[in-house]
């Protein structure tokens, strides 16, 4: 895809501390893209904070996942010389055009969103009323998210697939209002399906999910990160037996994390037989230690100097506002003729 010039938008919720599995399918690559596109045209980065709170009341809990998601980014590699990196809750031009958008979204269209309908689906199979416990943020989700991405003219926005729908509801909805008034007011994104070139499963085959307790830390301590390793799953084959490694779940791992000599000399063993899954672990342990070691040590030291951090979400908010502020202002000409 040609990215040369393009103004590509990546929101994250902070909804949980963060294991290997995300790190892998989502952190690195979205850290790469920015180094790629900020050559050309403009990365932009930000915590999806307003869109955490449809969920999370735990207002203390909260803090620290806001704290937390920002430190990884940046210890992961995030330039925020190079990348706009901000919170949502620090830029208010967000929330004057989701006031404009709802003016244009019918209500259908949330009706038919994804998140909405899951929750109702899940009240439909515990027999409660189909609107229980579903608040309107969760109901207006999307047009906060179109919000995000069209104040910014924004080409394209990286998603896995189930963020597919939210970024045509954008399009939906720019693209309405550009035909009311006859010119380009909002500029229509288009996505693209990042999927994760690389997806770990769990230390137990099943997708790696905090919700599954099958999860590798990120930024565990060794010990946390040598428990989680040592409890994959294997199965109980003789060591000396001629292996598939497609069908071995530690190689499914390490396949995901490791350095390719590594995932060689792996998948050697296993074909000819004779390397223990033993060995693979502590393998996989030194692959995982050696990728995530600095970052964690970088990430402890922004978490121990949050103020430092604050300092580059704010330059990031005032960068992010400077784009979305005439934004705002075409938008609102358009829509008074002003
Ligand atoms: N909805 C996204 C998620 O659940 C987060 C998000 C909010 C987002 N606003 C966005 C993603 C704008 C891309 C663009 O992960």
């Amino acid at each position: 895809m040609d990215l040369q010039g393009k103004t590509i938008l990546t929101g994250v919720k902070p909804t949980g501390t963060l294991h290997i599995g995300n790190y892998v399918g989502a952190i690195r690559p979205a850290i790469e893209l920015g180094h790629h596109v900020s050559q050309t045209g403009r990365h932009i980065m930000f915590v999806a904070d307003y869109h955490a709170i449809n969920a999370i009341k735990d207002a203390v809990l909260l803090k620290r996942l806001r704290k937390e998601i920002a430190c990884v980014y940046l210890a992961c590699g995030l330039d925020p010389n190079q990348s706009i990196f901000y919170m949502q809750s620090d830029v208010p031009e967000l929330f004057e055009m989701t006031t404009i958008l709802m003016a244009y979204t019918p209500k259908g269209f949330m009706n038919k969103a994804h998140a909405y309908k899951a929750a109702v689906d899940k009240n439909h199979i515990k027999g409660e009323p189909a609107d229980s416990g579903i608040n309107m943020g969760l109901y207006t989700y999307p047009v906060l998210m179109a919000s995000d991405i069209l104040s910014y003219d924004t080409d394209l926005v990286p998603v896995g697939k189930d963020q597919i729908q939210h970024v045509e509801i954008a399009a939906d909805i720019a693209g309405s209002i550009n035909a009311l008034y006859q010119k380009e007011v909002l500029k229509i994104p288009s996505y693209f399906v990042q999927e994760a070139s690389q997806t770990l499963p769990g230390i137990d085959g099943q997708k790696m999910s905090k919700s599954y307790n099958n999860v590798i830390p990120l930024f565990g301590t060794d010990a946390e990160i040598k428990k989680a390793v040592m409890s994959i799953k294997t199965d109980c084959q003789d060591i000396n037996a001629p292996k598939n490694p497609e069908e071995i779940l530690l190689y499914h791992i390490i396949r995901g994390i490791a350095p390719d000599t590594v995932v060689q000399e792996v998948k050697e063993g296993l074909e000819k037989g004779g390397m223990g899954y033993g060995t693979i672990k502590k393998m996989l342990l030194a692959s995982i230690l050696q990728e995530v070691s600095e970052k964690r040590e970088k990430y402890n030291n922004y978490m121990a100097h949050f103020d430092d951090v604050q300092d580059m979400l704010n330059e990031g908010a005032k960068k992010a506002r400077a784009i979305a502020r005439p934004v705002l202002e075409r938008t609102k000409d358009a829509v008074f003729a002003r």
